[in-house]
């Protein structure tokens, strides 16, 4: 059965970006109700932090050394949350836009995923390659702020950048972004950015 990833960034209730991937998920599921949904909500599941075992077990690898046990057992959480995204024939990503970037969660999970030997590989001659097959990517950005338009009011996004470069890194590069915003101050530009971004995500839900 092909699968959709569903990897969902935001802690609120009241989410934008998760309203956002609901208007997505709807038509997708009517569109293709075949498919399988996997949903892993960063906030409500157990991630390892990453340091101790899961941190060295990185650092045997690049270096060349076997895992002890313990690193083992610490790596195989890392591999089941890779295993999670190399399995997923497409990825929808939603998240809020937190301090110019991504929320902490969504870090973490992108440092447990991007590993050598499990997303990416090192070979001295060619430099860093990527692992992963690509497969089509939508992320979802919900801010405060106005990108759409440009009235970002003094704050930029490094969240576009940031994801875009990290998933290329272990091999996804087909990814289109949808922002969402302003999702804060007067109701009416806050109305109509969230209904112009649904209707896209409707849109895009059918050709995904
Ligand atoms: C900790 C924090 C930091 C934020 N930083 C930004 C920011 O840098 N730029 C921006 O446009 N909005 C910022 N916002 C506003 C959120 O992006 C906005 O509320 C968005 O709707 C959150 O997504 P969600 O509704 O899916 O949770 C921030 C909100 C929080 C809670």
């Amino acid at each position: 059965m092909p699968k959709l990833l569903h990897v969902a960034c935001s802690p609120r209730a009241d989410s934008e970006s998760a309203a956002g991937a609901r208007a997505f998920l709807d038509q997708f599921n009517k569109v293709r109700p075949d498919w399988e949904i996997d949903a892993l909500n960063l906030w409500r599941e157990r991630l390892p932090e990453f340091e101790g075992d899961v941190l060295e077990a990185k650092y045997a690898r690049i270096g060349g050394r076997a895992f002890s046990n313990a690193q083992r057992d610490a790596f195989a959480a890392a591999e089941r949350l890779a295993l999670r995204l190399s399995l997923a024939d497409r990825v929808l990503i939603s998240t809020p836009m937190w301090n110019f970037s991504i929320p902490y969660k969504l870090k973490q999970w992108l440092d447990l995923i991007i590993q050598p030997g499990l997303s990416f590989r090192f070979d001295p001659a060619q430099g860093y390659l990527p692992l992963l097959k690509d497969r089509p990517t939508l992320v979802i950005i919900a801010s405060g702020s106005d990108f759409v338009t440009g009235m970002n009011r003094g704050r930029i996004d490094m969240a576009t950048p940031y994801l875009r470069e990290a998933l290329r890194f272990i091999g996804i590069s087909d990814v289109r972004f949808v922002p969402i915003g302003p999702t804060a101050g007067p109701t009416e530009p806050a109305h109509a950015a969230r209904e112009a971004a649904h209707r896209r995500l409707v849109d895009m839900a059918v050709r995904f």
